[in-house]
């Protein structure tokens, strides 16, 4: 298995936790790990899968290099791409838009045609109002809050990771191991 990472971080925390789950998954497997600043389109094209995380700011907006690269994003072709989402919030101070810049990636991203049904994750354990990241009852990718619960991050991440390597069918410790 051949996964890139790409993250958008303002003040360190989704890069911490991007870095952690590539700890979990193993370096071997998660080939690369990229600050979004460094990159252009090309790194959307390479790798079997994507992880991709972002923060929130302002009020409900995405991390602000996420937002520079959208615009560039159009016209990329990301048809049948597996990505999988991670995003970081405050559910305390920005209830009503706890992690939307997850939910504004996955639209931007499923519009090009990427395939976002791994990584999805339960709302239980939250307390928030409202998210642009929730379809269905669950949010599109792992919500993290080091602000108010990050005692949960690290476990979070644990379970998210073998919950996806059991989506890719890979047994516990196979991707470790590859
Ligand atoms: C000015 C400001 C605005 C924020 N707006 C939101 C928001 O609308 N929704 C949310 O869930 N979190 C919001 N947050 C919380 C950040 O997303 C959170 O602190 C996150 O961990 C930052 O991650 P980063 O350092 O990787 O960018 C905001 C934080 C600040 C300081």
């Amino acid at each position: 298995m051949d996964i890139g990472l790409i993250y958008g971080s303002s003040t360190g925390c989704t890069r911490a936790a991007a870095r952690q789950i590539r700890e979990e998954l193993g370096p071997e497997c998660v080939r690369s790990c990229h600050d979004v600043r460094a990159c252009g389109q090309s790194a959307f094209a390479a790798r079997d899968l994507l992880i991709i995380g972002a923060s929130t700011w302002s009020v409900g907006e995405l991390q602000q290099d996420w937002d520079r690269l959208v615009p560039h994003l159009e016209g990329l072709n990301l048809e049948g791409k597996r990505i999988a989402l991670f995003g970081l919030g405050d559910q305390r101070n920005y209830p009503k838009t706890f992690v939307d810049g997850m939910g504004l990636l996955y639209d931007k991203l499923d519009a090009l045609g990427a395939c976002l049904d791994l990584g999805t994750w339960p709302t239980d354990g939250y307390s928030f109002q409202s998210s642009l990241a929730v379809r269905d009852g669950r949010f599109v990718g792992l919500a993290l809050d080091d602000e108010n619960q990050s005692k949960l991050t690290a476990s979070r991440i644990r379970h998210w990771c073998g919950q996806l390597r059991r989506q890719l069918g890979l047994p516990e410790g196979v991707i470790r191991a590859a």
